[in-house]
């Protein structure tokens, strides 16, 4: 039987790292919606311009994004994986997560590719927008300073010149923008199960998810 399960958190919590595994353990389709928003803050930083709604609404109407079977990003027909993980276009695709019609854009993309078969899909709106039907809803979470900590270590082994308070600062600045936002905040939904993986290694919260998808 097709299962669809649902990964919000905030920035850090493990949500992409835990996804990917429980994808590969049970056969599914990970699908990382930051990397999408994320794709759409590179495409504004690649032009160059000052920011402009219009001309945001202009480059959102005939972008092209696309994630393969090995979780490589696709921006108008080139990958990008790497380039979107920089402190920059994370600002940038909090940013531009702000606005109704780069929401509604790729909603409706990500909806889409759910309807393919068994997925994870892991952001900020999955169980309480995007998929409020989904199978499991999984609220995955931790504490600030563990996060900035996770976050540096993973931007230092790619070789970025990062300090842990300047990881720090910009985690609780997204944190703030994407709780606060008007449309399609990041929230728990009601029925999603909270886990706080502060304490916890990467095994055990992909062991509790995977028994919330085995019942
Ligand atoms: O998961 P991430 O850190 O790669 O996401 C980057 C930004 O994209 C995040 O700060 C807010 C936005 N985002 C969103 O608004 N909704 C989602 N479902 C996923 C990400």
């Amino acid at each position: 039987m097709e299962k669809v399960i649902a990964v919000d958190g905030p920035a850090g919590a493990g949500k992409s790292t835990v996804s990917k595994i429980v994808a590969a353990k049970l056969g599914y389709t990970y699908i990382d919606t930051g990397a999408m928003y994320r794709a759409v803050g590179l495409k504004f930083l690649r032009s160059g311009q000052d920011f402009d709604e219009n001309f945001l609404a202009e480059i959102t109407r005939d972008i092209e994004i696309s994630l393969d079977e090995n979780a490589k990003v696709f921006l108008d027909g080139e990958e990008v994986t790497k380039e979107i993980r920089t402190p920059e276009v994370s600002k940038l695709a909090s940013d531009v997560s702000k606005y109704g019609f780069v929401r509604k854009k790729l909603t409706e993309l990500q909806r889409e590719m759910a309807r393919q078969g068994s997925v994870i899909m892991d952001g900020r709106d999955i169980g309480t927008q995007v998929l409020p039907n989904a199978d499991v809803k999984i609220f995955l979470t931790a504490s600030l300073k563990e996060r900035a900590r996770r976050r540096f270590e993973e931007l230092k082994a790619k070789g970025q010149a990062v300090t842990l308070d300047a990881v720090e600062s910009e985690i609780a600045f997204r944190d703030k923008q994407d709780s606060e936002r008007e449309i399609a905040p990041l929230a728990k939904a009601d029925d999603a199960v909270l886990i706080d993986s502060t304490n916890m290694t990467v095994d055990e919260v992909v062991d509790s998810i995977l028994r919330l998808v085995e019942v």
